[in-house]
């Protein structure tokens, strides 16, 4: 088996620092057993002063400091910053707004994909530092650019929109049916009258804005493997990656991107401080299911998240204390190749000044120093970590995954019996504000996700194309956009024996956005055994209570159940959950929100139908387990401790179970 890197460390910029703070910095990474830092990411201003002028030597002395340290180094390309000079000597360069507004430098990523010019000054500075640091014994993994996900509007958007489209649809009538372009009179009569969906008066074509998010999408994903083929070419064995940022206001389609990098890497930011475990577990599971979608088998890279807070609602809220280790541990479980950090020293001024660090404005006698220390020795330490003691790092300044890591696979680290469909196209369409009422796509796939994950079963989250078998129990939320491939394969999956989750919301349109006529949800009707009439969104605050004494909010439906059991009523009497016989398999709808103490209760009944079972049964509320291939990690994300499995778990620790 190969062995992978492993990575503890963080985004680095000593190039805001003198220096002897650089020797600090490096002298405090080596004692906490770092691995790995990120370097360069903003720095095209200091590469690259003046065009064509390359300033390498501060860089070279960064790479050969973190070398001489044994530590790794994650070598970044700076082009999701342009230097000033750049956006002065090409104004047609700077991204357009939707409202026609041209943005200029003063913050980052004010650039347009699109753009000759930056295409060909990113290629330029990317080909001279694959160069000069192709063989560079420091750098372990190329990281091209930063967080992909910059919209733009301007000309050179609506150009490559129009071959773009010209390539998907073929003719003009194909799109103008694609786009419903009868609809308001939109229907075009030369390629030349098709434009990005720029501000307009009212409501805006949907099709139009799902197209323009796709091709966005690979506008993003051509300056990507530009960038990663440069690096390629002169460092044939270099390991290419960009970090995902994870939203539905990304126009990124991460499972297909994850195809064309050689390690999945995300940042995690999560937006609530007490939906942290839950959350973390959501986008680890994501990662892995995109890794393995992909191909790469499941291991991924968890390439950045915040050492001490998470900002709720525009406050920092502060990690207490432990949290660092756990969280960070949590991802390495669930196939993480390490935990890296934004970033390793605050930066006394800029806009993220007041981000939280590793070493804070305090300096390194502060705790976060001293947990990410810990961690450090902890994940150096454990058993069957071979590189363990600090004289080791010279030799093999990584642990391997092997030895380090619990070997990642889509059901080796972490997950395993029972899939949830994540599909971030069709949160874009989902997200659209023409819907009959708000709906929050995302949202409800991390709830269905939260329900499992509380309940201690074994979950992957899987893009549409994962391969299905396998997995005993598969729940589909509001997966609205269902192309025909798709309901295809969820068809011979419940066929084969698969036990299906739909719920509302799903079948509803095909890949151009139009409504499967004839009775919702027209893709998965028939294997469902029923024809919903009519949507029934419920203001805020109403809650009706179905048969079985279960809580809906949210969502209800008028439907019928010609051809399925019904599970659960409305108040008068028609059906509201239902379940059908499919094949080998079992299809059930579930056409309302129900509470998660609701949902939970019927994902226990269906996995134990289906044979899908807890890690540990009976866990209590806020003690996490994940099932790797070297035992059962245990995370008590509680203020008290546990006895599980005849073990004690202080409050907020971590514990390995041996496999039986
Ligand atoms: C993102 C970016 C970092 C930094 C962090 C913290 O993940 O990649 O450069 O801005 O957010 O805000
Ligand atoms: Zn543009």
């Amino acid at each position: 088996m190969p062995t992978k890197p492993f990575f503890l460390g963080a985004d680095w910029n000593p190039e805001q620092w003198p220096e002897q703070v650089r020797a600090e910095d490096l002298a405090l990474m080596r004692e906490a057993r770092v691995t790995a830092a990120t370097v360069g990411v903003f720095s095209w201003s200091r590469l690259e002063p003046s065009p064509g002028v390359y300033e390498f030597g501060w860089l070279d002395r960064v790479l050969d400091g973190l070398h001489d340290n044994g530590i790794g180094a994650v070598l970044a390309t700076p082009t999701a910053s342009p230097p000033p000079w750049f956006t002065l000597a090409h104004p047609d360069a700077l991204a357009m707004r939707r409202d026609g507004v041209r943005l200029v430098h003063g913050s980052r990523d004010t650039y347009c994909v699109n753009a000759p010019a930056y295409r060909a000054a990113s290629l330029r500075i990317v080909s001279a530092l694959a160069e000069r640091y192709a063989r560079h014994p420091a750098v372990r993994l190329w990281h091209v650019h930063n967080e992909y996900g910059t919209w733009c509007f301007c000309d050179h958007c609506g150009r490559a929109f129009r071959s773009w489209l010209r390539e998907r649809h073929g003719t003009l009538d194909a799109l103008n049916d694609a786009w419903t372009a009868d609809f308001w009179s939109q229907r075009h009569t030369d390629w030349a009258q098709v434009l990005p969906p720029r501000a307009t008066q009212y409501l805006g074509n949907p099709t139009q804005e799902l197209d323009y998010r796709r091709f966005l999408s690979d506008s993003m994903l051509s300056a990507y493997t530009e960038q990663r083929d440069a690096i390629k070419a002169v460092a044939p064995d270099g390991q290419v990656t960009t970090n995902f940022v994870l939203g539905g206001w990304v126009p990124v389609d991460h499972a297909r991107w994850s195809r064309e990098v050689d390690l999945v890497a995300i940042d995690h930011y999560p937006s609530t401080l007490d939906g942290t475990p839950a959350e973390s577990a959501f986008a680890a599971d994501t990662a892995r299911g995109w890794s393995a979608a992909a191909g790469h088998g499941g291991p991924w890279l968890l390439m950045e998240h915040a050492p001490a807070h998470v900002t709720e609602h525009g406050v920092q809220r502060r990690k207490p204390p432990g949290m660092l280790a756990r969280i960070a541990l949590g991802h390495i479980a669930r196939g993480s190749q390490g935990a890296m950090y934004f970033q390793w020293r605050a930066s006394a001024g800029g806009a993220e000044q007041w981000h939280s660090a590793i070493v804070p404005h305090t300096g390194p006698t502060a705790r976060t120093y001293h947990e990410l220390r810990a961690l450090g020795e902890t994940l150096a330490a454990s058993e069957g970590r071979a590189p363990s003691c600090r004289s080791a790092y010279k030799k093999a300044p990584f642990p391997t995954g092997e030895a380090g890591l619990p070997a990642a696979g889509a059901a080796g680290a972490g997950g395993g019996e029972v899939a949830v469909w994540f599909d971030e196209v069709c949160g874009w369409a989902v997200g659209a504000s023409h819907l009959p009422a708000p709906v929050d796509y995302q949202g409800i796939v991390e709830g269905w996700h939260r329900a499992l994950w509380r309940r201690g079963y074994p979950v992957d989250v899987v893009p549409p194309t994962a391969t299905l078998a396998g997995y005993r129990v598969l729940v589909v939320p509001a997966a609205y956009l269902l192309t025909d491939e798709s309901a295809r394969r969820l068809d011979e999956y419940t066929r084969e024996g698969g036990h299906l989750v739909v719920t509302y919301l799903s079948g509803i349109v095909d890949e151009h956005l139009r409504v499967r006529v004839g009775g919702y949800p027209g893709a998965l009707r028939d294997m469902l055994g029923i024809r919903v009439e009519e949507f029934d969104p419920l203001p805020p605050g109403a809650v009706v209570t179905l048969d079985t004494g279960d809580l809906v909010t949210g969502w209800t439906e008028h439907l019928t159940a010609p051809g399925a059991a019904v599970l659960a009523r409305y108040p008068d009497g028609r059906p509201a959950v239902t379940r059908r016989e499919h094949g080998a398999g079992r299809a059930y709808y579930v056409s309302c929100d129900l509470d998660e103490a609701a949902t939970a209760r019927l994902l226990d009944g269906i996995c134990a139908a289906a044979g899908a079972a807890p890690i540990l049964p009976g866990l209590p509320d806020g003690v996490e387990a994940v099932r790797t291939q070297d035992g059962v990690w245990l995370f008590n994300h509680t203020d008290e401790p546990h006895e599980i499995a005849g073990r004690l778990i202080a409050r907020g620790d971590v514990t390995r179970l041996p496999l039986a």
